[in-house]
């Protein structure tokens, strides 16, 4: 009796088609590999059919056989298609994840400012250094001598009160200076004759910050001392520096008023052409000839030397000059309200 054939055309397109459709259904190219091992592979249907080879009738092998191979390559043709599309779409996905958006707005790091105060101190600064003067400083933490003493104030003068000055708690006779005037003697006693100096710095004083005060501020001191100069001299400085800081229309008017470090003394103020309101005298600060006891104390001779000084806050220069409003703005530290001035760093 004739053997069946154990290889049936249904069987085989059974095992075809789910074959086709596990690789269709494979959404990555690592599930379409395990897909192919499960219907390709050593165990899979049709190698299992494949085996059954031997058992097929004479008569019905090349049929069978072409049949096999048939199938086969069907298989493997859809196979091989899905994993071109499947390596297709990876690397499609790849690119997008990959992607740079050079249109997107970039990470800016905000840049620092330089202070107005700083700006504005250099910038007094160089007018003087312009006309030949020299800078000097002075520390903040001063001996009172320097602070006082030396510049005439009595002991019991009101501006050496607790009320007013910061003093040291363990070093009594240590203080944070109350002008930049102690520069003034230090000048006097270090320095050769004749001297043209500008010393800016720190200040400190008892006061509650608010609109129109702070306790740390800023000073610039002026001091000359030469043979033969004048009233004159002091008043055409400081309106040669006026018109440096407030426009070339500014000038300068001197009031009688009394500092124990000169005589004459004088409060001066600045015709500001361009005050926020309207033009108008605005107080800008101290100045008069140096007191000969000031110049004695230092060992010169005012018979043949003689000298003038003054002094203005800066914070209040500028507080004029740019329309400040609030003092407060100006030790807040922002650096928008430092960027409106330009002064990037
Ligand atoms: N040191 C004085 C003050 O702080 C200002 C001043 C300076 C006055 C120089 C006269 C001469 O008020």
């Amino acid at each position: 009796m004739q053997n069946e054939n154990p290889i049936t055309e249904s069987a085989v397109q059974t095992a075809v088609a789910a074959a086709v459709a596990a690789f269709s259904d494979a959404a990555s190219l690592a599930t379409l590999k395990l897909a192919k091992a499960e219907h390709l592979g050593e165990k899979s249907v049709i190698a299992k059919l494949n085996s059954l080879m031997r058992e097929v009738p004479k008569a019905e092998k090349a049929a069978t056989g072409k049949l096999m191979g048939q199938a086969r390559a069907q298989v493997e043709k859809v196979y091989a298609a899905r994993e071109g599309e499947l390596a297709q779409e990876a690397a499609a996905a790849q690119l997008a994840a990959e992607a740079v958006d050079v249109t997107a707005a970039p990470i800016r790091r905000q840049i620092g400012g330089r202070h107005p105060l700083a700006q504005l101190q250099e910038d007094i600064v160089d007018s003087f250094v312009a006309m030949g003067w020299e800078v000097a400083e002075g520390p903040e933490l001063e001996h009172e001598w320097y602070n006082f003493d030396a510049l005439g104030f009595d002991q019991d003068h009101p501006a050496r009160a607790e009320a007013d000055t910061f003093y040291i708690a363990d070093a009594p006779q240590l203080l944070l200076r109350t002008h930049t005037s102690p520069v003034q003697s230090r000048a006097l006693l270090s320095r050769e004759l004749p001297l043209y100096i500008v010393a800016p710095g720190r200040v400190y004083r008892t006061d509650e910050l608010d609109a129109t005060h702070t306790p740390v501020f800023h000073q610039i001191e002026g001091i000359a001392v030469d043979k033969g100069l004048t009233m004159a001299h002091l008043k055409g400085t400081l309106e040669h520096f006026a018109r440096r800081m407030f426009g070339d229309d500014a000038k300068i008017r001197l009031r009688p008023n009394f500092f124990p470090f000169t005589e004459p003394s004088a409060e001066m103020d600045v015709w500001f052409p361009n005050a926020r309101g309207g033009a108008r005298w605005i107080e800008w600060g101290g100045c008069g000839m140096v007191d000969p006891n000031v110049l004695l104390a230092a060992g010169i001779d005012p018979e043949e030397y003689q000298g003038f000084a003054f002094g203005m806050g800066i914070e209040r220069t500028l507080q004029f000059r740019n329309g400040i409003n609030d003092m407060r703005d100006m030790v807040e530290g922002d650096v928008r309200f430092n960027a409106q001035f330009g002064g990037l760093v």
